[in-house]
């Protein structure tokens, strides 16, 4: 008979969050064993814990999942955790720190509905954040060619760095574009824009968007007023305006719900897998 299905939320805030958990809930979690405060430093004991008690074929139904609003902090709390397993000891593991990982993965995926990405010019404004620098990575990996926007054009070359390290081939370049009317500029000749900027701030203005020729497709990730790209609504999924197919943030919200319940759906089926942006990404495609 198999055994329950635990899920170890490792996060790093004060307090675990409670999205996440009722998402495991909703995902089918039987058992969720709530943990916070988690650094890199202390994992290595909850990790213990996880891989000595269910062995051989009963390893896959206790998974981890690292979450919490600081991403940096996830992320090396995932890479501690990696190397707190060995050999056969292990159990899969899922990161989405922020939502970072099922957000970019979310956005990449509307585009994709309508671009052949392989063939496409992208913009990503707020290229630097945690979702920015995902949506560049997933677009590179697809043969996209990729404008990375910053109001520091240095921040956006080390994003260019990063994303080279994991994708050799990436067709990228850096921009400095903080301002609207700058961002207008590096769009030019673009057929894809996603706006990854933080909470409440103002990218591109709608006068931009119904100018930007050649222009096929638009998301907006801020679901804070004002939105990220002037004119496009919060619900919009695949509204046209001006010719252009736009997404808000809510309007991918629906995908990136599917891509993070379809995560720890898949965390349970194997030990060893490890979900971060491109395994979310490539599962996201399949659903
Ligand atoms: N729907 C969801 O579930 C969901 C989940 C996660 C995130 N989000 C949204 O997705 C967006 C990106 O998230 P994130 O966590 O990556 O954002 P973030 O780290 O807060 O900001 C992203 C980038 O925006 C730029 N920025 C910050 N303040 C700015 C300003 N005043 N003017 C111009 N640029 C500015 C910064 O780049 P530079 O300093 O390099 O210019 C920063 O790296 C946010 O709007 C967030 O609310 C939605």
């Amino acid at each position: 008979m198999p055994k329950p299905l635990i899920l170890v939320q490792l996060d790093t805030d004060a307090q675990p969050s409670v999205f996440d958990g009722v998402v495991a809930v909703d995902a089918g979690v039987q058992h969720l064993f709530r943990h916070s405060g988690i650094t890199a430093e202390n994992v290595r004991d909850r990790v213990h814990g996880a891989i000595f008690t269910r062995g051989g074929d009963d390893l896959r139904y206790t998974a981890l999942f690292i979450g919490g609003s600081d991403v940096a902090a996830g992320e090396a709390v995932l890479k501690a955790v990696k190397k707190a397993f060995f050999g056969p000891m292990r159990v899969s593991v899922m990161l989405d720190s922020n939502g970072s990982n099922t957000t970019a993965a979310a956005a990449v995926l509307a585009a994709r509905k309508h671009l052949d990405l392989s063939q496409t010019k992208a913009l990503v404004l707020g290229g630097t954040g945690p979702v920015g620098r995902r949506a560049v990575l997933l677009l590179a990996r697809e043969g996209a060619t990729v404008r990375v926007a910053s109001r520091d054009a240095a921040r956006a070359e080390q994003v260019c760095v990063d994303v080279r390290q994991a994708v050799p081939a990436a067709k990228l370049s850096a921009h400095a574009a903080g301002k609207p009317e700058e961002a207008a500029e590096v769009l030019k000749g673009c057929e894809l824009v996603i706006a990854a900027g933080a909470a409440g701030v103002e990218l591109l203005t709608k006068e931009s968007l119904a100018a930007a020729q050649g222009l096929k497709v638009a998301v907006d990730l801020n679901a804070v007023p004002p939105a990220g790209i002037g004119g496009i609504e919060a619900f919009d999924k695949a509204v046209e305006r001006r010719g252009v197919v736009c997404y808000g943030p809510l309007g991918v919200g629906g995908t990136k719900m599917k891509i993070h319940k379809a995560g720890l759906k898949q965390l349970f089926e194997r030990n060893d897998a490890v979900l971060d942006a491109a395994e979310l990404y490539e599962l996201g495609k399949s659903l």
